[in-house]
């Protein structure tokens, strides 16, 4: 399976092979997870694209958001200001669904990356995107991670889902199913929309932590299925572009049923 699902922003350019954060990390050894994580001595500049960030999401997101995902980042208080210290976001993972943050130096190898997911570890970056990179990073920072993945982990049933997608990837053995799994998640985790009472909404943190997709993603020029595995699993992606079909999940708990039975289905749960 590529070790891409976290891996490419929707609005990035492809990469030239000269960018360290494009190469996955195969680990020779556990990751620092929780307290273990220290706090990079941050530059001001570094604080003030987090903020630059920060600012112009929070603007896109009333309306545009998930439920869900609102909560979620209100519940994790995040410093608008400066870079959240990953120690501290784990602390308020793990006191809500049990999930805690692995420091990661970048991306990593597939097996290792789902490997963190079925443990209910989510591997976070803790560097940031130059301000020349602010609509578009090769590679996941911290303000894909921290603001775009983890509000979502603190809703009990996606924490759920996260965790048995990595579950299930870990038992995959056959391609085909593989890359449907990995579509799935795409389709879900990265480019997910909702049913909210208010209307449709964004939970994937690859449209949230773009502001591009975020505008584009509700526009009628993208046509909204209901999610189905078994279609979704057909689906192909393309990561250069924005997207040209999204699925559209009625609730949490239906994306987790929904998950469960495709998953068992194919014996990886
Ligand atoms: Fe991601």
């Amino acid at each position: 399976m590529r070790p891409t699902p976290t891996a490419v922003h929707p609005a990035a350019r492809p990469p030239d092979g000269s960018d360290p954060r494009c190469v996955p990390h195969k680990l020779a050894g556990p990751l620092p997870v929780g307290d273990a994580c220290g706090y990079p001595d941050y530059t001001a500049e570094e604080h003030d694209v987090w903020r630059t960030l920060y600012a112009r999401m929070a603007q896109l997101l009333p309306g545009r958001a998930a439920d869900e995902f609102l909560t979620g980042l209100d519940a994790l208080g995040l410093n608008h200001e400066r870079i959240p210290a990953l120690a501290a976001v784990s602390r308020r993972l793990q006191e809500t669904t049990g999930w805690q943050i692995a420091r990661t130096p970048g991306l990593l190898d597939a097996h290792d990356f789902f490997s963190h997911l079925a443990r209910r570890i989510f591997p976070c970056t803790d560097y940031i995107r130059g301000r020349s990179e602010l609509d578009y990073t090769p590679a996941p920072d911290c303000f894909h991670d921290i603001f775009g993945h983890t509000p979502m982990i603190m809703h009990p049933r996606f924490a759920d889902f996260y965790q048995k997608i990595g579950q299930s990837a870990l038992a995959c053995r056959d391609p085909a199913i593989a890359e449907g799994l990995t579509r799935i998640y795409w389709f879900t985790v990265e480019f997910g929309l909702v049913q909210n009472p208010g209307g449709l909404r964004i939970y994937g943190n690859g449209i949230i932590s773009s502001s591009g997709e975020t505008l584009h993603s509700l526009t009628a020029a993208v046509e909204k299925r209901p999610f189905v595995p078994e279609q979704t699993a057909r689906q192909p992606y393309d990561i250069w572009h924005f997207q040209d079909v999204l699925w559209v999940v009625e609730s949490f708990d239906q994306l987790e049923a929904q998950f469960v039975r495709w998953s068992k289905a194919h014996g990886l749960l």
